[in-house]
């Protein structure tokens, strides 16, 4: 057998033991290291997946239905501030599929350049995306807000780059980048002739530093050429479960993107395209959701600090991005502490190097696991 390739043990199970070392504490394990939402989908999308079920028997359109491409340019103009005609609108079966399987698209169309550039503490799906494309992964240097430092970027990375990934606001952090800063990086690509992807799954949760609700901000806003925006109905509407995303952006890209995903037979299920159209209709359970995630952010942070660890992220997202408030430490000691407490976060060391002295907790549980977790940190504190 030839040596080829090997994938690294998946990121979550790499935290099996601090699972079953929490499961021993009494009332059992509460696991806030994965982000998958636990909230209720909306009535509407519930509704519209359930009306389209029975009838779905032929194949529904790739690169999405109509229905589903003008709520996700409805949605755009309204939350966004963006005008995208639902042509440059394509759906995604899920962001993850989009995320891994994007670069290894994009230099089928431009064999010349062979590196993805992505942030050095990040969603772990960008470096993968490139390994399994056989490009080199370059991480990105954050500054000590986590925002991308697109300056340090060494000259042969640049003129080597398919395509830059930014994640706005950002998984593990919570960071978010003003939209002055946005335009600052789509330039920089634009010089470089890189490709923005920017993946805009936590939109609808940027707060600003008080925890107000805050706009969200879109690559987009620097015009559509060689931009993508991705999108998520996962986080926005609590349907991870469905399997629901879309892209937008530059025409041709977009097209482009369509027609090789169409040849390769990626498609969203009817009753899901359903559903998801009606989810990006609706705006008031998102209001909620938001509210939801805040209330929860501010309740556990205020916990965490008495167990001697400290906010270290931004504001936004679903995720506490942490660190002990004593200084330098190790996240996967802070994560045995906590599992010794029954709670379970990633350590930061999941995200890349940069983030080995963190942990991330996700907001993701329901409201009383998560204040049972709580009490039970504050019963046995530090
Ligand atoms: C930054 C980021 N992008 C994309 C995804 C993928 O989400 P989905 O495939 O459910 O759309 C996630 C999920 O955790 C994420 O954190």
């Amino acid at each position: 057998m030839t040596a080829g390739f090997v994938p690294p043990p998946y990121p979550q199970d790499r935290l099996d033991d601090l699972r079953s070392r929490a499961a021993l504490v009494a009332g059992g394990c509460v696991d806030t290291s994965i982000g998958t939402p636990v909230d209720p989908m909306p009535a509407v999308a519930a509704r519209a997946l359930a009306d389209a079920g029975a009838g779905a028997t032929g194949y529904p359109p790739s690169v999405g239905t109509p229905a589903l491409r003008e709520a996700a340019a409805g949605w755009m103009h309204r939350r966004l501030g963006i005008s995208v005609p639902p042509d440059r609108v394509i759906a995604c079966v899920g962001t993850k599929e989009m995320v891994a399987s994007l670069p290894r698209l994009l230099a089928l169309r431009d064999p010349t350049r062979d590196t993805v550039l992505y942030p050095a503490v990040s969603y772990p799906t960008y470096e993968m995306g490139a390994r399994l494309a056989g490009l080199r992964a370059v991480p990105v240097p954050v500054d000590e807000q986590w925002r991308l430092d697109i300056e340090r970027v060494a000259p042969g990375d640049a003129r080597r780059a398919l395509v830059l990934w930014i994640n706005e606001p950002a998984n593990p952090t919570g960071a978010s980048t003003p939209v002055a800063d946005l335009a600052g990086l789509v330039r920089w690509a634009r010089r470089n002739g890189v490709i923005v992807s920017s993946d805009e799954c936590y939109a609808e949760f940027t707060y600003d530093g008080t925890g107000a609700p805050a706009a969200p901000v879109t690559a987009l806003s620097s015009g559509p050429e060689g931009v993508l925006a991705v999108h998520s109905l996962s986080k926005r509407s609590n349907m991870a479960g469905l399997r629901a995303g879309f892209v937008a952006g530059d025409a041709d890209l977009v097209r482009y993107l369509g027609e090789v995903r169409r040849h390769a037979g990626m498609i969203v299920p009817t009753p899901v395209q359903a559903a998801a159209a009606a989810a990006l209709a609706d705006d008031a359970h998102v209001d909620q959701q938001r509210e939801r995630y805040r209330r929860r952010r501010a309740d556990a942070t205020t916990a965490l600090e008495g167990f001697g660890l400290a906010p270290a992220g931004g504001p936004s997202t679903f995720y506490l991005w942490l660190r002990s408030a004593a200084g330098a430490g190790d996240g996967w000691a802070i994560a045995a502490r906590l599992a010794e407490r029954g709670l379970v976060v990633a350590p930061g060391e999941l995200y890349g190097p940069d983030g080995v002295d963190y942990v991330r907790l996700s907001l993701t549980v329901s409201d009383e696991r998560l204040e049972f977790a709580l009490d039970r940190l504050a019963a046995a504190p530090v």
